[in-house]
């Protein structure tokens, strides 16, 4: 399996290429850029593990000159120390402005080691080479970069669009099943979003919860029409002035909860289920989507073995006041992406903090 899509952005377009085996191809496909021919690797340990060695057999053979830079597993490491090492890391093995960063791991390393190729040298190449579902379907897509403040996710960031982003769906073979269903929740994203075909393709499916019972063609269905809506979306608004923000669907409550539990309870992933369960209830309050689509969206979530409820002890005046720092915020406004039928959102700050605290004070 094979499939190009590709990001529309003039003089900065990029195509994502999706191929099973890609992995090897990495040193031939990055070639195929002419780029510089030094080339550094950032990966997590556990990736590294895994697929470093193929990586970077390819990336030689082709006549790269490769170093790497190993990360600590975790999004608690994605803060300005470890990015002042990856500086360290291209200082000591001298990128030029030709050079190339390989991210090669899941969201973190995606988001980390491209905003260090945003920054080093004031700009350098980036190659995003997903491994988590998560990262391929949406995080290694369309230049989001950066790192997390003590206050709040991705507080301190930049767009850097990559020059590739290679998806080898092999590789999601070593993922945990708590990683695969993280990136369900961005899949079904889309579906509400986006793509009211994908989502009714989800609805078929028995259980989303573990690749060993997807159908046959739902991986490869699941990776091209989620990268699409992503290219789709990216492509007619890079740099979030409007439309773009629709992606953030689920992810208003969904980043609150993850900073109020300081990054530990929640993964992104159920973050993001989460908040679309809080988003659809406060749509369904608004009357703006019907309990029948919010019934439908929750039957999804429950069937990728996503969490629906709030974590435990949770303090929702700490949400609220959480959701006051959230990039979202425009003149002191929380906006919030809502639903008003499968495949459409519409993005609101009529949302009150009582509504608010009446819809999570039933998720409890
Ligand atoms: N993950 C949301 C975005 O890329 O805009």
């Amino acid at each position: 399996m094979q499939s190009v899509i590709r990001v529309d952005l003039g003089p900065q377009s990029y195509d994502i290429t999706i191929a099973s085996g890609g992995l090897d191809e990495l040193g031939t496909q990055i070639g195929a850029l002419n780029l510089g021919k030094k080339v550094l690797v950032v990966s997590n340990q556990m990736i590294f593990r895994h697929y470093g060695e193929k990586a970077i057999a390819s990336l030689q053979k082709a006549g790269f000159e490769v170093a790497s830079h190993i990360l600590p597993v975790g999004e608690q490491y994605k803060t300005l120390t470890g990015l002042q090492r990856i500086y360290n890391s291209a200082l000591e093995h001298r990128l030029e402005r030709s050079s190339t960063i390989i991210a090669l791991g899941g969201g973190v390393v995606g988001d980390m080691a491209g905003f260090a190729a945003a920054t080093w040298l004031r700009g350098i190449n980036v190659v995003q080479v997903p491994t988590s579902l998560l990262a391929m379907v949406d995080a290694s897509i369309g230049g989001k970069t950066g790192v997390n403040h003590p206050q709040g996710k991705n507080l301190i960031g930049a767009f850097h669009q990559p020059r590739l982003v290679l998806i080898d769906p092999e590789v999601l073979k070593t993922l945990p099943p708590r990683e695969l269903r993280a990136g369900m929740a961005e899949v079904i994203k889309y579906g509400v979003i986006w793509d009211a075909e994908l989502f009714a393709q989800l609805e078929k499916c028995k259980r989303l919860d573990q690749m060993r019972y997807f159908p046959a063609d739902l991986l490869p269905e699941i990776l091209s029409k989620s990268c699409q809506a992503k290219a789709d979306v990216v492509s007619k608004d890079e740099k979030e002035s409007g439309l773009r923000a629709i992606l953030n669907y689920g992810h208003t409550i969904g980043h609150a909860i993850e900073s109020v539990t300081g990054y530990k309870v929640v993964n992104h992933g159920e973050g993001v289920a989460i908040g679309m369960v809080a988003a659809s209830g406060l749509a369904v309050e608004l009357g703006m989507w019907d309990s029948e689509c919010d019934r439908r969206q929750l039957a999804l979530i429950q069937k990728a073995g996503l969490p629906i409820k709030l974590p435990s002890g949770l303090d929702i005046e700490e949400i609220l006041e959480t959701l006051q720092t959230d990039k979202k915020v425009q003149d002191s406004k929380v906006r919030f992406i809502l639903p008003t039928q499968i495949g459409v959102v519409t993005i609101t700050d009529r949302v009150t903090a009582d509504v608010i605290r009446l819809v999570l004070g039933r998720m409890g």
